[in-house]
């Protein structure tokens, strides 16, 4: 729950950090504003996270720099799910060495989900010693502080573990985008599926107030943004904890009130709580997105227990039917793993089964990665990764076969757009309601416009479209 009375002192502590910092790094780096570089890996989480240092950053009079090289602070906001997002840091950090050793006055920092588990941030600590500063998830709010005292003692330093289950408001948010914003209104996650991670990078679920996030969507509309997608692990779940009474559903339907002309999406729904009461807000409520992403991980009973899903296969069909009777239009998107530790051809079967029903536009497909710590590392996984990918390409294809019948059934239909940006020389990238890119020909003044295309053409996924 928020604590109101214990954030204030400090964050007005990390303000005064942050105004010494203006002068200390202007002298630090030769009487020029310092540079900054924030590379984001993992899920919207850590982009809304990066939002906040970057806002930090600029705070204490840094100028953002895409050009790691030209970089005076670089920092690394890392993600833990899978094992193939980890070996990317690892390869990225070793890649800093030669660029230190050039800039002695460089620092290095690495945060985010990686640096909660304590073998990775010891062995990034031992292996790169040229890496300044280690923080966790839940100092992100100490960043001015963090950094005020590497550069005054010179000393490397590691700040992780702290999970005080607090959420403190009122940190400054440089957002990438000028049209689509991210707005965090939970974190954390308390459903621990068994091989998942998270829940032990970022801790107990905690929910905003309502009003705070009403406050940032309402400035967010009024600054101009036409997409705002509410952010949390687990959506469903939001207002637990809290003070005032009130439900996902019931916060959906507050930000949509908020007056003026923009989408409202939301990710990501647990089908365990998601509720017919949020499926009749989304039907009734033109503002919110047609699109619903809800990952169901396997079409196997025996494998959802394992997995620590808590609903079963009828349950899942059970909220996709609804919301396929009340939202016509809606188009379904999921993250599936393949190759559960103890998964058999029979169950992987099922996932198709279940994939072939529920008809999705898209999947996020994943083969099981083992994470240090978690239940489902220590099962027994007879299968090898070569017979987990072949299953893989089984289930992409199934996928394509249906996810191109679903674009060609757009074709000659009309849909309202937002135009998101350049895909190549004269051609754009809009995206419907439901999610689904569009490619139309049309100038870049378009972009961060509602525009109403009319779809001529599905060639190998990718469909075309006219502006009309
Ligand atoms: N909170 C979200 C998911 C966050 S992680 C939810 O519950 O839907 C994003 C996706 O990564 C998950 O949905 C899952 O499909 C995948 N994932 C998580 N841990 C994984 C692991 N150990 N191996 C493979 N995929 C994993
Ligand atoms: Fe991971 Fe499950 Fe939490 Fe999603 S709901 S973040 S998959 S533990
Ligand atoms: Fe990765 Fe952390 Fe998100 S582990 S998926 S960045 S919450």
């Amino acid at each position: 729950m928020t604590d109101v009375k214990t954030k204030a002192p400090l964050l007005k502590e990390q303000k005064e950090y942050t105004e010494l910092l203006k002068d200390i790094l202007y002298i630090r780096y030769n009487n020029r504003q310092p540079k900054a570089f924030v590379r984001t890996y993992g899920c919207q989480q850590n982009v809304a996270d990066s939002e906040k240092l970057k806002g930090m950053l600029e705070s204490m009079g840094c100028e953002l720099t895409e050009v790691k090289e030209e970089a005076d602070i670089i920092i690394f906001n890392t993600c833990a799910v899978r094992e193939h997002a980890e070996d990317r840091v690892f390869g990225n950090v070793g890649a800093l060495k030669a660029l230190k050793r050039q800039k002695p006055s460089l620092l290095i920092a690495l945060c985010g989900c990686m640096m909660e588990q304590e073998h990775i941030a010891e062995k990034i600590y031992k292996s790169f010693p040229y890496v300044g500063l280690v923080f966790g998830t839940h100092v992100i709010h100490r960043f001015p502080e963090l950094i005020y005292n590497a550069v005054t003692t010179g000393k490397r330093h590691i700040e992780r573990g702290y999970d005080d289950g607090k959420i403190y408001e009122g940190l400054p948010i440089h957002r990438d985008g000028s049209f689509k914003g991210w707005l965090p209104i939970m974190y954390g996650c308390d459903n621990f599926c068994t091989y998942c991670i998270v829940p032990h990078v970022r801790g107990r679920e905690r929910s905003r107030n309502s009003c705070e996030i009403i406050k940032e969507a309402e400035m967010m509309v009024q600054s101009g943004y036409k997409e705002i997608t509410l952010l949390g692990q687990n959506v469903n779940s939001y207002g637990k904890g809290l003070d005032e009474e009130i439900s996902f559903a019931m916060l959906l339907k507050k930000v949509s009130d908020i007056k003026g002309d923009f989408w409202l999406s939301f990710m990501t729904s647990h089908p365990k709580d998601a509720s017919r009461e949020l499926i009749d807000v989304i039907a009734e409520n033109p503002k919110i997105s047609r699109h619903l992403h809800l990952p169901f991980q396997c079409g196997s009973d025996r494998i959802l227990k394992l997995m620590n899903r808590r609903y079963t296969v009828e349950k899942y069909l059970d909220i996709v039917n609804y919301a396929k009777s009340r939202i016509p239009d809606v188009s379904l998107t999921s993250d599936v793993i393949v190759g559960f530790p103890g998964e058999t051809y029979e169950d992987f079967r099922q996932t198709l089964e279940l994939i072939k029903k529920v008809e999705f536009t898209s999947l996020f497909t994943f083969i099981y990665s083992p994470r240090v710590g978690t239940p489902a590392a220590k099962l027994d996984d007879p299968y090898t990764h070569e017979q987990k990918a072949e299953w893989m390409g089984e289930l992409l294809k199934t996928q394509e076969e249906i996810s191109a019948r679903r674009t060609a059934s757009m074709v000659g239909k009309n849909y309202r757009v937002l135009v998101e940006e350049q895909a190549r020389e004269g051609v754009l990238n809009a995206r419907t309601h439901g999610g689904v890119v569009v490619e139309v020909n049309a100038p870049s003044e378009l972009i961060g416009t509602f525009q109403n295309a009319e779809i001529t053409e599905a060639r190998n996924f990718i469909l075309r479209g006219r502006i009309v």
